[in-house]
């Protein structure tokens, strides 16, 4: 089982992000994270879950790096009986509220992983995207995490930003891989409604996601994801695993059915128990079990494609069969390729 814990909170919103986080209501925090062991404890019971069967636990946001270690100590206490053995426990976090304090925090509650929002190591790069933090800051951050033995690092980058070039991303990527990280997730940069991205051109004309792959010298294992060590509970997203969603704007999935907290918080915290619930056809199963499958390492069972052309595909050295699935040659061409084949 998998478990996703969601922070609502960060310290300025990003001029891109469209993610359910807030930068009021800091006040709430602790009652936030009562409400997050109401829902918890509840959530194992739907699930069913027994001891040590959580495989990884995922603390993102928002930004989990804005919540003091003593607010977590609850839900972890209540967790550690469910916890497998070796669980994977990711912690998002941003540069700027990652101190060494809090970082030996989530290392003594049991992370063994760490994910940083970077963004980029360019400081004019940064301002343009709205973030709070240098880049000095950033690397100081990343080694700090290495420092308080946090064993897996991963950096995320965005690219495709107005302004971006082959020198300032290769320059990020340089710096990136000469911190002790084993992960870089490199996000093409997404036009979400709503955001003050929306309002303006600030995609670049270049199209850098094959120059940002050729870059990256570590497996890529998903389209946006590459690493030395694999993300388990991503891997596990992908493969369509169960998944249990703790927080306001958090989801879960079982079987067929996703459920969805309220994102909106005060009413997260009055009844953090409410939600909807929505019913996935066959159909849209198949449909993300396809896209899901081609986008990563995690390849589609053959069962659900059409065989001819698949074969297709493979003749033209797109796709690889072996062992009852395909697998996707160019993530880039996921998309694509998932389009043809439903
Ligand atoms: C929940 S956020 C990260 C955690 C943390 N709050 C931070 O920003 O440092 C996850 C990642 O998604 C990526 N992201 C968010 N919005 C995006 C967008 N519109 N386009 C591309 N990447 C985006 C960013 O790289 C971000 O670090
Ligand atoms: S990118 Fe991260 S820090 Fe920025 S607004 Fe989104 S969740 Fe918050």
């Amino acid at each position: 089982m998998l478990l996703y814990v969601h922070i609502p909170f960060c310290d300025s919103k990003c001029h891109y992000c469209s993610f359910n986080s807030f930068t009021h209501h800091h006040d709430l925090k602790r009652r936030y994270m009562s409400a997050l062991i109401e829902q918890l404890r509840y959530e194992l019971q739907r699930f069913a879950v027994q001891k040590q069967q959580i495989e990884t636990l995922f603390v993102g946001g928002g930004t989990p790096s804005t919540v003091k270690i003593q607010l977590y100590e609850p839900m972890f206490a209540l967790l550690e009986p469910y916890l497998a053995k070796d669980c994977e426990i990711t912690f998002e976090a941003n540069p700027n509220s990652a101190t060494p304090s809090w970082l030996q925090g989530i290392k003594t509650l049991g992370a063994t992983r760490i994910s940083f929002g970077v963004q980029s190591f360019d400081a004019e790069k940064l301002r343009f995207l709205g973030r709070a933090h240098s880049p000095d800051q950033a690397i100081a951050a990343i080694q700090h995490a290495a420092e308080a033995g946090i064993e897996h690092i991963n950096c995320d980058i965005i690219y495709n930003v107005r302004g971006d070039s082959e020198k300032l991303l290769a320059n990020d990527l340089a710096i990136a891989q000469s911190l002790p990280i084993d992960h870089i997730s490199a996000y093409a940069l997404t036009i979400e409604e709503g955001t003050p991205f929306a309002r303006g051109q600030v995609t670049s004309h270049k199209e850098f996601g094959p120059f940002v792959a050729e870059h990256i010298h570590m497996p890529w294992y998903e389209v946006s994801n590459f690493g030395h060590y694999r993300s388990r509970h991503n891997m596990g997203y992908w493969q369509l695993k169960d998944y249990i969603g703790i927080g306001a704007g958090a989801v879960g999935f079982m079987h067929n059915r996703r459920f969805y907290p309220s994102r909106d918080l005060h009413r997260y915290i009055a009844d953090p128990l409410a939600c909807d619930i929505e019913e996935l056809a066959h159909q849209d199963l198949r449909t993300e079990k396809i896209f899901l499958g081609l986008r990563s390492v995690v390849g589609v069972d053959a069962k659900l494609v059409d065989s001819q052309k698949a074969a297709l595909l493979c003749d033209e050295g797109k796709l690889l069969y072996r062992d009852g699935r395909y697998y996707n040659l160019d993530f880039f061409l996921a998309d694509e390729i998932a389009l043809y084949l439903l």
